[in-house]
């Protein structure tokens, strides 16, 4: 409440916080998509994934002020298959990633944008909303049983601003709520007819099993472990299946750091700890750690937050 109402609308939801780009984002809303229609969008998933990764990696030269002419050597080796543009070296993650396309492609278009003068322009919205733009148009014409989905600490619809434009709201019943009312001012001012509403995590003012699914991020790091814990009963208790929860500080270690900041916290959190809390209600709980998931699949191992983790819990 501290902070100002437009800051709040929109910190959360820039540069590699972007959920069209931000790989925990990206896999909540596969995480509903599986939900919905099984394996169907396995590959147009795993598209998405490396579009988000070259969407990083394309981040990072633009912040060292890579030049136009820097990046017309990329595309220029990326065509000619070589692993270095006058230089730079490019992972073999970017291209492998551009092998998968065909063309012209994303990458020769976001390789191509920026005018001559400089790179300091922002990256056009459409080439931002590729994988946007390929979900509504194939979600469009999908059918699907609709299921509940709850997010608490929905921020000021950070996520589901997204799931709205990717064309995949019309399949959910949903309800977002947060402790912040300029959040929720946020969000009903975005989607006045969806259910977003203030409230505490730690009393959930819903029956048992009310939701069919339910995903969370960024919220338990702020809490101290024992509000931690009583949050997970609450989201644990109020969902019947699944739920996929978002991590951004979290670590390999068996204790958890805890950081309080005045009222608040922003703790280092203990992945196995966190894990065995989930295991106190649910029947299956699987970790992600997303730095790792990248490396050992794709090879790309500049993930810009080693912290982040993604549980996939089953009740
Ligand atoms: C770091 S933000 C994450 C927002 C959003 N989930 C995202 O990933 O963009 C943490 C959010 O948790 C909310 N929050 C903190 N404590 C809460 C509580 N006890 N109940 C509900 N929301 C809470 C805050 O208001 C804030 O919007």
């Amino acid at each position: 409440m501290r902070h100002d109402r437009i800051a709040l609308r929109d910190y959360l939801v820039a540069d590699v916080e972007d959920p069209r780009i931000n790989v925990k984002s990206i896999l909540t809303r596969h995480f509903l998509i599986e939900r919905l229609f099984d394996e169907r969008y396995n590959e147009l998933m795993e598209h998405e994934l490396r579009f988000g990764m070259f969407m990083n990696w394309l981040l990072t030269l633009l912040k060292k002020q890579i030049s136009v002419f820097q990046l017309h050597a990329v595309l220029d080796a990326l065509l000619a298959g070589q692993d270095n543009a006058e230089g730079l070296e490019i992972p073999s993650y970017i291209s492998e990633t551009f092998n998968t396309l065909t063309l012209p492609n994303y990458i020769c278009d976001l390789l191509n944008w920026a005018p001559v003068e400089t790179t300091e322009v922002p990256i056009p919205e459409y080439l931002m909303s590729t994988f946007r733009t390929i979900w509504h148009e194939i979600l469009i014409s999908e059918q699907a049983r609709c299921i509940s989905v709850l997010e608490p600490a929905c921020g000021s619809a950070n996520d589901y601003r997204f799931i709205e434009n990717f064309g995949l709201a019309g399949f959910l019943d949903y309800t977002g709520f947060d402790l912040c009312k300029k959040n929720i001012l946020n969000a009903k001012r975005m989607f006045a007819d969806k259910c977003f509403k203030v409230e505490n995590v730690l009393e959930i003012n819903e029956k048992n099993n009310r939701f069919d699914y339910c995903f969370v991020h960024d919220l338990f790091e702020h809490l101290s472990i024992e509000a931690m814990e009583v949050a997970i009963s609450e989201i644990c208790r109020v969902t019947r299946q699944d739920i996929c929860v978002g991590f951004f500080n979290m670590y390999d270690g068996d204790r958890h750091i805890v950081n309080a900041v005045d009222d608040y916290h922003w703790n280092k959190l203990s992945a196995g700890r966190t894990k065995a809390i989930f295991e106190c209600h649910a029947s299956e709980v699987q970790v992600i750690s997303i730095d790792s998931l990248l490396a050992s699949k794709y090879g790309c191992f500049d993930t810009h937050n080693k912290g982040a983790y993604v549980f996939i819990v089953k009740i």
